[in-house]
């Protein structure tokens, strides 16, 4: 089922895979047509469960002839502390789950570091949207959605207007995340985030959701009031967003 607004496309698909599928196939066009153009294009990264089947699909691609050496990519967020080799690093996640097996040049992965000292840390944030903004801009950002309406970790009560910057993380996100990291006081209290304003800068987004625990979220921040207490819900203010979901999380939220 497809549902279309002026600045909004809404995909149920009938599987997690066959929504990955969409997304990959949303990126190879895209890398195609910038090609066609004669440039190279620029992704806006996630992490997370949510996208992993996209990566997974996009590897497949690579192995049958898709090529991603003129993608610049930029990751939306990393734990602050975290030593990027560590397993639950977003780093580590973006390298086993992407880099290391396509053709990107790894000079063109920008990742937002977890070890830096914290007086250097806005300096680092500022380089980060000077580079995006060099780049040309970010061509299509690929989200996630949190439970609690975070994009990025950009939680609950973030300024619109936020740019790159150190964040505290919200209990529920911590909560979410305790059992990759073997327990809640194994979960870093911080990350480093893009902003919300600097993700509304993307051309495109492709946000996804899964399963049923998105539902009533994905509504809210779809069709409830435009507020910084559901970062989310700020996409509403977005010219092209397309959402892709799967059917459990459509059966929650098309009621
Ligand atoms: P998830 O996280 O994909 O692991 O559910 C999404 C998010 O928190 O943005």
């Amino acid at each position: 089922m497809t549902i279309e607004t002026k600045n909004r496309k809404v995909l149920e698909f009938g599987s997690y895979q066959q929504a990955c599928e969409y997304v990959a196939d949303t990126i190879a066009n895209l890398i195609r047509n910038r090609h066609q153009e004669g440039r190279g294009c620029v992704l806006g990264l996630a992490t997370g469960a949510t996208p992993a089947g996209v990566y997974k699909c996009l590897v497949k691609k690579h192995r049958e002839g898709q090529t991603f050496a003129h993608v610049t990519s930029f990751n939306l967020d990393e734990y602050w502390p975290m030593n990027m080799i560590n397993p639950q690093s977003f780093n580590t996640y973006m390298r086993s789950h992407f880099f290391d097996e396509v053709d990107m040049k790894i000079q063109n992965t920008y990742l937002l570091p977890g070890m830096e000292p914290l007086e250097n840390i806005q300096q680092i944030c500022s380089a980060y949207e000077d580079a995006i903004e060099t780049s040309g801009g970010i061509d299509t950002q690929l989200l996630g959605i949190g439970r609690n309406g975070h994009i990025a970790f950009n939680e609950p009560g973030t300024s619109f207007q936020s740019r790159t910057e150190l964040v505290d993380l919200h209990e529920q996100t911590r909560k979410d995340a305790a059992a990759t990291f073997g327990g809640l006081e194994n979960v870093p209290r911080q990350g480093i985030t893009m902003g919300i304003a600097t993700i509304m800068q993307a051309r495109k987004i492709i946000l996804m959701a899964n399963g049923k625990a998105k539902s009533s979220v994905l509504y809210q921040a779809l069709h409830g009031p435009v507020t910084e207490e559901l970062p989310a819900s700020v996409l509403q203010l977005h010219p092209d967003v397309t959402v892709v979901m799967d059917k459990e999380c459509a059966a929650g939220f098309l009621k």
